[in-house]
C-alpha cells in the first residue's frame, strides 16, 4: 500500500490566479456567485452547479453530501430530493445548511448558508417534468437514504415504477425541491504564498449585505 504520509506532507499547489479585490466584488453577493458560477461553467468545470450540502441531525452531528444546484431565483439557491432522504430529516429538525461549491481549479470557493424551506409542490413538478425519462422513474424507485438489500431489489423498483407509471411518470409527492435562503455568503480566492483573499458577505436587513474581508 502506498505511504501515503510522506506523499501527503509534499503534495502541494501554488495558488497564482489574479488577487480578488473589493472593488471587483458585487454590491450583492448573489451577483457575485453568478458571475463566478459562469467562470465555473465557462472553465468547463464538470458539475460545476455541484454543491456540499452540510446539515445537521437532532444531536447535532453533521453530515455533507453533494446536490446539484438547479435553481436560482429571488435570492433563492435551489436543489431538488427525496423528502423521505436523511438529508430531508435533517432539514425537518434543524432547517439550516451549509452549500460548499469547490472550484478547486479555479482556486476558488464559496460557501452559502442560511435557512431551508420547502418550495412550492407547483414548482417542484415543474422542474421534475423536465426530467430526463429515466431519472423520473428513478426517483419512484428511491426510497433514498433507506437500508437496500440487494442492486436487485432496486432494479425491481425501477421496473415496477416503469410498469405503473408508463410513460409519462408524475412526481411522486415525496420528492421536490429545497430553497435555501442565504444569510452569509463567502468567496474565497487562492493567492500566491499562501496570503488568500476572502470575503463575507452577512445580511444586515432584508434588502442589505455587509461585506468584510477576513483573515485567510
Ligand atoms: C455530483 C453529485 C450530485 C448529486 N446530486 C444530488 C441531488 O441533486 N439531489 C440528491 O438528492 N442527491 C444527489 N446526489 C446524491 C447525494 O450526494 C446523496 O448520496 C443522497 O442525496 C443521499 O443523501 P442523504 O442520505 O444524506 O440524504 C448527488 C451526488 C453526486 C456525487
Amino acid at each position: 500500500m502506498t505511504d501515503w504520509n510522506k506523499q501527503l506532507a509534499a503534495m502541494r499547489e501554488e495558488y497564482d490566479s489574479a488577487p480578488l479585490r473589493r472593488d471587483d466584488l458585487a454590491p450583492s453577493p448573489l451577483e457575485q456567485f453568478s458571475n463566478w458560477l459562469q467562470d465555473a461553467s465557462d472553465a468547463g468545470i464538470a458539475d460545476s452547479n455541484a454543491c456540499s450540502l452540510a446539515t445537521v441531525d437532532e444531536l447535532s452531528r453533521p453530515v455533507s453530501r453533494a446536490v446539484l444546484l438547479k435553481g436560482l431565483e429571488d435570492g433563492l439557491f435551489i436543489f431538488f430530493t427525496n423528502f423521505e432522504s436523511r438529508k430531508a430529516e435533517h432539514l425537518l429538525s434543524n432547517p439550516r445548511a451549509c452549500m460548499h461549491f469547490p472550484w478547486f481549479s479555479l482556486q476558488r470557493q464559496v460557501l452559502v448558508a442560511g435557512s431551508v424551506e420547502r418550495i412550492d409542490d407547483a414548482k417542484s413538478e415543474e422542474y421534475f417534468k423536465s426530467r430526463p425519462y429515466f431519472s423520473r422513474l428513478g426517483a419512484w424507485a428511491s426510497r433514498q437514504s433507506a437500508p437496500l438489500d440487494s442492486r436487485e431489489t432496486l432494479e425491481q423498483a425501477f421496473l415496477e415504477a416503469r410498469e405503473k407509471h408508463g410513460e409519462d411518470p408524475p412526481k411522486p409527492p415525496h420528492w421536490g425541491g429545497f430553497a435555501l435562503s442565504p444569510e452569509s455568503v463567502e468567496f474565497w480566492q487562492g493567492g500566491s504564498h499562501r496570503l488568500h483573499d476572502r470575503f463575507l458577505y452577512e445580511r444586515s436587513d432584508p434588502d442589505g449585505w455587509e461585506l468584510r474581508r477576513l483573515y485567510p
